[in-house]
């Protein structure tokens, strides 16, 4: 291999005394996530009021498009109550401001690289022409002199400085977010703050009587751990994040932080009206699920599903608890008439216990009326008909000890078409894992076929992200709409990803 993967795993296993994972935090020999722990205090819950997320202003229109600016920057944040946090940020915000688009109407997003590192951007959930997708190596890269990439690619689109984007917008009103997706970097950089939301809106979704304005409110929740004075602390070999890529083995199977924040606050709460509120939950957490509920439940449907990665579902789907796994998006209504004035209402995650157990509280604090209702039809939602698929691919996602996590038993390539579907055609995908993996492909949505020979409660509508525990199988209906050229399909354990659990498709 002519890349440094292999060099970090024998750093990573020499760092390491003997081969921890196979003593502890394991499962039959395959590394679990485990947390990094925080060497502060943690701050105390439902303190802190939960930022409502700032939208980025457009800096000019035409008649078909909006431009966006934004500096990559180097930035402080107050995070914990009294210290300040030094962040890598879009505009210096973390989580990065939020994006609103139209459907039918191109973004332009001119992002100016002011880290001392290479950046990559990519617009998650988005079907977006190849040079403008965030291909791994697709660099940007910061003022000055900077190490050649250890990642040989031939294709790679390298920027100095700075790089338009253009996101056309031709699909579906969705949630979706743009991140980091620096080659080997991703999980580091993404920890640091690069993350934020981009809403597509469409008419259809506009029309309908959802609740909206101060009622619809986009929940991005992440974990992280902070050093004693404040700062972001990662595990990485190189904290410079400018040469060296790799972890511990001790954190291969994914990094876990200890605090939630949600918006960037700890814990935080949010004081609503007795009505009904429309929630945009994004797990934008680089390896943690959560299990999200509401204590107390207040009857049989606390909470109701509107939407996926992909848009609106066809019709509500009522959950008592929702299964989220990184970079998922769900869209729920949340009707807080339920419960009475002076109710405090917190939003928990049962797949831990302790702080991590908490995410967020919501407090009832005053009657108001409520024109919004959650209309029993959503959307049309039109799957293809899964008797034309083209081609049925196997892709097994496993552990191989040195070689990291792969794909068919490789780690990832630039240079390796892993499949080349025709544009416009639809194919099966069947997945199949060791572990868990939430996974992901770049340009298309997908249809859950089945999940484990069954439906699965957290798969309606159109996905991006698939979430399958140890020895699950799922097959997915992929239409390959949209673009020719390469594209990554990965797991969105971040660990995972920069780890080489990535592989290319080619749309031809
Ligand atoms: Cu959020 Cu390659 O993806
Ligand atoms: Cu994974």
């Amino acid at each position: 291999m002519k890349y440094s993967r292999r060099e970090a795993m024998r750093m990573a296993a020499g760092a390491a005394v003997g081969l921890p994972w196979l003593e502890s935090g394991c499962m039959r020999g395959r590394p679990l996530a485990r947390i990094f722990p925080s060497h502060t205090a943690l701050p105390k819950a439902f303190e802190a009021a939960l930022p409502i997320l700032p939208v980025q202003k457009a800096s000019g229109s035409d008649a078909t498009s909006d431009c966006y600016e934004m500096a990559v920057r180097p930035a402080s944040a107050s995070i914990l109550p009294g210290l300040i946090t030094a962040i890598w940020g879009y505009n210096g915000t973390f989580p990065g401001p939020v994006i609103e688009a139209r459907r039918g109407r191109k973004v332009s997003l001119r992002l100016k690289n002011e880290l001392p590192v290479p950046i990559v951007n990519h617009l998650h959930g988005g079907r977006t022409p190849p040079e403008s997708d965030g291909y791994p190596t697709d660099l940007v890269m910061p003022k000055g002199e900077f190490p050649a990439a250890r990642m040989h690619d031939p294709r790679a689109r390298v920027a100095h400085e700075e790089r338009e984007y253009v996101y056309e917008n031709e699909q579906r009103a969705a949630t979706l977010w743009y991140h980091d997706h620096r080659m080997d970097f991703t999980a580091a950089q993404v920890w640091r703050g690069l993350a934020g939301f981009y809403i597509l809106r469409d008419e259809e979704e506009g029309r309908l009587p959802l609740p909206r304005g101060e009622r619809e409110v986009a929940l991005l929740i992440c974990d992280r751990s902070f050093g004693v004075d404040g700062s972001l602390i990662y595990p990485a070999f190189d904290p410079s994040l400018r040469d060296i890529p790799g972890i511990p083995m001790d954190y291969m199977g994914g990094v876990l932080g200890d605090v939630i924040l949600v918006n960037g606050a700890p814990w935080p709460r949010l004081e609503v009206a007795n009505t009904r509120y429309r929630f945009r939950i994004l797990n934008a957490s680089n390896a943690r699920r959560y299990q999200l509920a509401l204590e107390p439940g207040a009857g049989a449907a606390p909470l109701v599903q509107i939407g996926s990665d992909g848009g609106l579902l066809a019709a509500p789907v009522v959950q008592r608890s929702i299964a989220i796994a990184p970079s998922e998006r769900f869209d729920v209504v949340i009707d807080f008439s339920r419960y009475r004035v002076g109710s405090q209402v917190r939003l928990v995650n049962r797949a831990a216990d302790g702080p991590q157990g908490q995410v967020m509280r919501f407090d009832v604090v005053r009657q108001e009326r409520d024109e919004s209702v959650v209309p029993q039809r959503l959307s049309r939602v039109e799957f293809p008909d899964p008797a034309h698929v083209a081609a049925t691919r196997v892709f097994n996602f496993s552990y191989r000890g040195m070689e990291g996590w792969t794909i068919n038993r490789k780690p990832f390539d630039p240079d390796r078409m892993d499949a080349r579907p025709k544009l416009d055609s639809t194919e099966i995908w069947r997945l199949e894992t060791d572990f868990s993996h939430p996974l992901h492909l770049h340009l298309v949505h997908f249809q859950v076929l089945s999940h484990s020979g069954r439906s699965g409660p957290f798969d309606s509508g159109w996905k991006d992200t698939i979430d399958l525990s140890a020895g699950q199988v799922a097959n997915i209906l992929v239409p390959f709409a949209g673009y020719r050229g390469r594209y990554v399909f990965h797991c969105h354990n971040l660990e995972h990803e920069d780890m080489a659990m990535m592989g290319n498709f080619e749309v031809i």
